[in-house]
């Protein structure tokens, strides 16, 4: 009741009367009241006026459970959602509860990560208050493990889609999941998959995104960005958790009626950074550098190279470098 209390608020922008509300609920006065209290103890503003009722005047820059699931839309995600103000990492706390049987589409969120992970065994930093981190349980029982890999893309897409819809930022994607705005990354996806003899037992998708981070060390400075930095204000960023999740889960069904991206390709495509652009393929042993022309149904990035070939490369061990700076 308190997270529909809470969607109706807000969407009405004016007053709601008591009357109003308890005929909505089916509840007594008191019981209205007691929910408004409550929101007000967790740092909502509202005003409460004699014969007008409620108005929702200011939202605290909240990412718990209920802020969260007052703003989504989607029926896929299950409530409630698991909000953490501390945990070590998102990821590892979502394999924890689906090894306990959680079902596909639990959602865990948390404000600050003490031992946020980043790919490639590197850290990935979680400054309480600003930052965005969350993670998404999948059970995709009809897809086989060497196709999951096109889930993180999914969720880049999704990032750069909301960003664009959200704050008008020119935000696109370097291949194969990284959000960019401005030659500099904005969020990175971390995706772990625990398979059962051959198929998939369950998939964990972290994402992390620089939302009213202000400064970054000194080591990524030249590379990372933020959407405050980019805005010059902060965005609310339970706001842009539902908004990336429901974008996410409209691509994750069209992901699952092919088993590939055949359905995703081209809008894929029109936010890839590194299409048409010379790149440089790190692969062990083996260096060369092409022209990216694009992603495949399969997520493979297209590479001609200096002799006319093309090179499909898996996301995997590569890496793929701009020539001229990260993107
Ligand atoms: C990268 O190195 O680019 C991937 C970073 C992924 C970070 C996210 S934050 C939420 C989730 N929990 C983690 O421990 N890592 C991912």
């Amino acid at each position: 009741m308190k997270t529909e209390l809470l969607a109706m608020l807000r969407e009405s922008g004016d007053f709601y009367s008591g009357q109003e509300l308890c005929e909505h609920f089916g509840v007594s006065r008191t019981a209205i009241w007691k929910r408004i209290r409550q929101l007000q103890d967790e740092g909502y503003e509202i005003e409460a006026v004699k014969n007008k009722g409620y108005r929702l005047a200011a939202c605290p820059d909240s990412i718990a459970a209920d802020e969260v699931e007052s703003r989504l839309e989607s029926d896929w995600v299950v409530r409630p959602v698991h909000y953490f103000s501390v945990i070590d990492s998102t990821n590892n706390y979502c394999k924890r509860i689906a090894e306990d049987g959680a079902p596909e589409g639990s959602l865990v969120i948390a404000d600050e990560q003490t031992a946020g992970k980043g790919r490639r065994g590197r850290k990935w930093e979680t400054p309480p208050g600003t930052a965005v981190a969350f993670t998404l349980l999948l059970r995709p029982e009809t897809v086989p493990p060497e196709k999951i890999a096109m889930v993180t893309l999914i969720m880049g897409l999704a990032v750069a889609r909301a960003v664009r819809k959200l704050y008008g930022l020119d935000a696109g994607i370097k291949w194969p999941n990284d959000a960019v705005i401005g030659g500099k990354k904005l969020c990175g996806i971390l995706t772990e998959m625990t398979t059962d003899l051959m198929s998939v037992s369950y998939v964990v998708i972290g994402t992390g995104i620089n939302a009213n981070v202000k400064s970054f060390p000194e080591e990524l400075k030249d590379t990372a960005t933020s959407l405050a930095v980019e805005l010059g204000h902060d965005v609310v960023r339970s706001e842009l958790i539902a908004e990336v999740v429901g974008s996410f889960e409209k691509f994750y069904k069209k992901f699952l009626q092919t088993c590939d991206l055949s359905l995703l390709q081209d809008e894929y495509n029109e936010l890839l950074l590194n299409k048409d652009r010379t790149v440089r393929v790190l692969e062990p042993g083996n260096e060369y550098t092409g022209l990216a022309l694009g992603i495949d149904k399969e997520g493979q990035l297209l590479v001609k190279r200096e002799d006319g070939s093309v090179t499909a490369v898996y996301a995997g061990e590569v890496s793929v470098r701009g020539v001229y700076g990260y993107v």
